[in-house]
Order: structure tokens, then C-alpha cells, then sequence
């Protein structure tokens, strides 16, 4: 059984559910969607364009405080596994979204085993939720399947036995790989009305960013005089959104010149967008690998990053704070003083499911 739940799931899922349906599988994948993301624009897009089947089971749980949410997706996944004849070999959880670590926990108890895709990650920020549901889910989950050089290191600081741990590469570079020359072909920047390479996208979403005010109205500042150098191309997140309208920014944004502010976008519209991007700003986790696996800078508008290998090999800055550094930054970037390039990382090949699939079936089968 694989899980899927929040929009950054869906393209670790769609290339392990492909791989876990091979032929020598000796099983038949199921696939549940816990229904914490719900929008067209948050899931079902994602579905559309990275070719992923029907859910066979959608658990409908919606948004809640996080005690709510993640109590609605460990009852209903229990109550699922309970009527599920026979019991599944194993069930599959990837990231560190709530639903990662409802799924695992409700498996674990029954003794059905874990495997957990994207395992070791850390920010040591324990005031940021995935860092809780990332901590909590590898010290349960059987099997871990690392995607980092960092993870490999945090596990076994925390004592987690090496058998158990994996390095596998990372699988959400698999669907960038398989849809890169379908999100070229979308020509995003004609789309938009900008020049390929002049441009940049900003994405925001994380709490300690958009949920208190005076932060919120600084990010948008630091836009609006990004956009004075070149355009900016922002889709914003739901939980952005409501925090705009909450505190009375909405208009700050819509109108303000050279700010293309819009819904989120599909899957190929994102990467198409960050493909040709001079720049990307963000506070996503999977934006910094995607930009560091295209070679397009980043900007990382957190105090920490769980993915350092984006600093070491790839081209993400972890700007800290200070928002003066940030806009100084992209403003070096913007004027060509900060050319970028990326190193080779390890399993960070378009395979990562392949090698997931090996280790499932050697352990499970
Ligand atoms: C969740 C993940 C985060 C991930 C992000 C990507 C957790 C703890 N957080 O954060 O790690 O980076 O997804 O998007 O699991 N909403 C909608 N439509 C939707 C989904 C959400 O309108 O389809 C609104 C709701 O008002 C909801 C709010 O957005 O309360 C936040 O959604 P939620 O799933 O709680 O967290 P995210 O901020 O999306």
C-alpha cells in the first residue's frame, strides 16, 4: 500500500507506484490518497500530468489544526487496514507530511512494516511540523530509504541500525526527469509574457513565513523590489493566500508591477516556469533540489535547510532571516555576478524508484 496525501507526495509517488507494479513484484500496489491536499489545483492536477492512476482508496480527511488532521488520517487509515483482506505486505510513506506520519503509525501499530521514502532528512528545527513528522516517522518506519548524503549521517547519529537504512537517491528527481521535455514544450515564459532566463519565480508557503504579519508584509516588500529588476512570477499556495487576505495584503500584491501573482500551478507549469528561471526564491523543501538539479539558482528564505547536499553541491543559498541578505543576493544574481553551476549527486539519476522497488521486494517479498 503506497500513500500519498500532500501536493510535494504526489511526484515521489507516481515513479515508485510504476516501479512497484513491475513484474517481478510479487504483490499489486494500492494506492491510498488520504485527501489532506484537496484543491484541483493542489492534487488533481498532479495526478493529470504525472500520469498517475485513480486513487483506489480516498480517504477524504481535508484540512485541520495538526493534532485534527493528523488524528482524522491515523483513524482512517487503521479502520482501512483493519477491513483490508488480506493484510498488505507493507505499506509505503514518503516525505515528511502529516499524513507520512498518521500512515506509518497506524501501520506499525498492527505490525504491518514501513517503509519510509525520502528517510534521515533534518533541519533541527523542531518548531517546523515536518521536522517533528520526519523525527517521529523514522524512529517507527522498518525500512528507510535515504535520498541524501546528510540522511545517511543523521540516521546513524540517532542510532538507527545500519540494516535498516538505504540510500536510494531521490526519486522526486525520477518524475522531473520523465516530464522536463513535456514542461519545456508548454513554453511557460511565452505563456506568461516574459523572456526565458529574466525572470523570476517566488514560491512561499511555510508557516514561519506566512503566517505572521510583519513577515509576511516584509517578503512581499522584498517582490515588489525584486520585480523592479526583473519580472517575478508567483503562484500562491492556499495557505498564502487566506495569510494575505488575513492581514490585508492582497492588494499590496495584485497590480503591483511586474508581480505576475496567480493560482498554483500544475506540475509541468511549475517546471517549466523554474527551467527557465534566472532565478527561483522559495521556502519549499522541493524546490531547492529541483532548482539545484536544473542548475538555476535558489534563494532559500529559512533559517536552516533539511537538504544541505543544495548548498554543497547544487545552487541553493539558505539566506537566513535577514531578508536585506536575500534581496542582495538576488540582486547579484539578477545582474549575472553569481553564476551557478551544479556537481553530479549521487543517485540523483531519474532511477531512485528502481532501487526503492529492489529493496522493497528483497525485504517484503
Ligand atoms: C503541507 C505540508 C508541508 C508541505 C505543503 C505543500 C504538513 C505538516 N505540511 O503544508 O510540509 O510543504 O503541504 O503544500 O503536512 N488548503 C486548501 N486546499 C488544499 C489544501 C490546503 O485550501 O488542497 C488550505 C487550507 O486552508 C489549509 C491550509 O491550506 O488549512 C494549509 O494546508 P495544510 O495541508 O494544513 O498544510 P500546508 O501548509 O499545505
Amino acid at each position: 500500500m503506497i500513500v500519498a496525501g500532500a501536493r510535494p507526495n504526489f511526484m515521489k509517488v507516481a515513479p515508485i507506484l510504476r516501479a512497484l507494479g513491475r513484474g517481478d513484484a510479487p504483490w499489486r500496489p494500492v494506492l491510498v490518497h488520504t485527501g489532506q491536499h484537496y484543491d484541483a489545483h493542489m492534487s488533481d492536477v498532479f495526478f493529470r500530468d504525472l500520469g498517475i492512476r485513480e486513487p483506489d482508496v480516498h480517504l477524504g480527511v481535508g484540512s485541520g489544526r495538526h493534532g485534527e488532521q493528523t488524528a482524522r488520517i491515523l483513524t482512517e487509515f487503521e479502520a482501512l487496514l483493519c477491513a483490508t483482506e488480506p493484510r498488505p505486505a507493507g505499506v509505503v510513506v514518503v516525505g515528511d507530511v502529516n499524513s507520512t506520519v498518521a500512515c506509518a503509525l497506524a501501520a506499525v501499530k498492527l505490525g504491518i512494516p514501513v517503509a519510509h521514502v525520502e528517510a534521515g532528512l533534518r533541519s533541527f528545527d523542531r518548531a517546523m511540523p515536518e521536522e517533528i513528522n520526519r523525527v517521529v516517522t523514522d524512529h517507527i518506519a522498518d525500512l528507510l530509504l535515504v535520498s541524501e548524503p546528510a540522511g545517511e549521517d543523521n540516521l546513524a547519529r540517532e542510532g538507527i541500525a545500519a540494516e535498516r537504512v538505504h540510500y536510494v537517491g531521490n526519486v522526486m528527481i525520477d518524475s522531473l526527469v520523465a516530464e522536463l521535455s513535456r514542461a519545456r514544450a508548454l513554453d511557460m515564459p511565452a505563456k506568461l509574457g516574459i523572456a526565458p532566463g529574466g525572470y523570476v519565480a517566488v514560491t512561499l508557503h511555510r508557516p514561519s513565513n506566512v503566517d505572521h504579519g510583519d513577515r509576511l508584509a516584509a517578503l512581499i516588500d522584498l517582490i515588489l523590489e525584486v520585480a523592479a529588476s526583473a519580472p517575478v512570477v508567483f503562484p500562491i499556495h492556499p495557505r498564502t493566500r487566506q495569510a494575505l487576505s488575513t492581514f490585508g495584503l492582497t492588494d499590496r500584491l495584485s497590480g503591483a508591477r511586474g508581480v505576475i501573482a496567480c493560482e498554483p500551478m500544475g506540475y509541468r507549469e511549475i517546471l517549466g516556469v523554474m527551467a527557465e528561471a534566472a532565478l527561483v526564491i522559495t521556502d519549499s523543501g522541493g524546490v531547492q533540489e529541483e532548482t539545484t538539479y536544473l542548475g538555476v539558482p535558489c534563494l532559500t528564505l529559512r533559517p536552516n535547510t533539511e537538504r544541505p547536499v543544495t548548498t554543497t553541491h547544487g545552487t541553493n543559498v539558505v539566506t537566513g532571516d535577514d531578508l536585506s541578505r536575500a534581496r542582495d543576493l538576488a540582486l547579484t544574481t539578477l545582474a549575472g555576478k553569481r553564476p551557478m553551476t551544479s556537481r553530479t549527486i549521487r543517485g540523483w539519476d531519474g532511477h531512485a524508484a528502481g532501487r526503492i522497488a529492489d529493496h522493497l521486494i528483497a525485504t517484503w517479498a
